[in-house]
């Protein structure tokens, strides 16, 4: 099986974006399925960064306007954290950039975006309800 992650650099985070009908994405930590190839889209929206995880090779450079790929698989019983670092000196806050990626097993991974799936979901409906009531109440936005 194949996951497509689109990762995002942003002074100071790493955003990341996951397939489906509903949104689903995350930040700093990437959560990913064990035994998948995980393809990642890499791209920029300020500076140039770059991703970095040493444990699964070559560092991708994060570009703004430029999509970069690769890809990585964490073999089933390697579950666990894997730690990195923005690896292109991209402003005074580079060296708090840091990368991370959870591998668990891939039913804890479906469960894990389930639920995060939800909380995006009822938190976009909050914001769309108190936006409602603001102009209900004559607030001015
Ligand atoms: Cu982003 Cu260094």
């Amino acid at each position: 099986p194949t996951l497509t992650i689109h990762v995002n650099g942003q002074q100071y985070i790493w955003r990341y974006d996951y397939p489906g009908a509903q949104q689903l994405f995350s930040y700093n930590e990437m959560v990913v399925p064990t035994d998948t190839t995980v393809v990642l889209k890499i791209e920029a929206s300020d500076v140039i960064h770059s991703w970095w995880i040493p444990k699964f090779g070559p560092k991708a450079d994060a570009v703004p306007g430029h999509v970069n790929d690769t890809w990585f698989k964490v073999p089933a019983g390697r579950e666990g954290v894997y730690r990195g670092q923005c690896a292109e000196l991209c402003g005074p806050n580079h060296a708090d950039m840091r990368a991370m990626v959870r591998a668990v097993k891939p039913d804890e991974f479906e469960a894990w975006a389930r639920i995060k799936r939800a909380q995006i979901k009822a938190a976009g409906e909050e914001v769309a309800k108190s936006r409602k009531e603001r102009e209900k109440a004559g607030a001015v936005d």
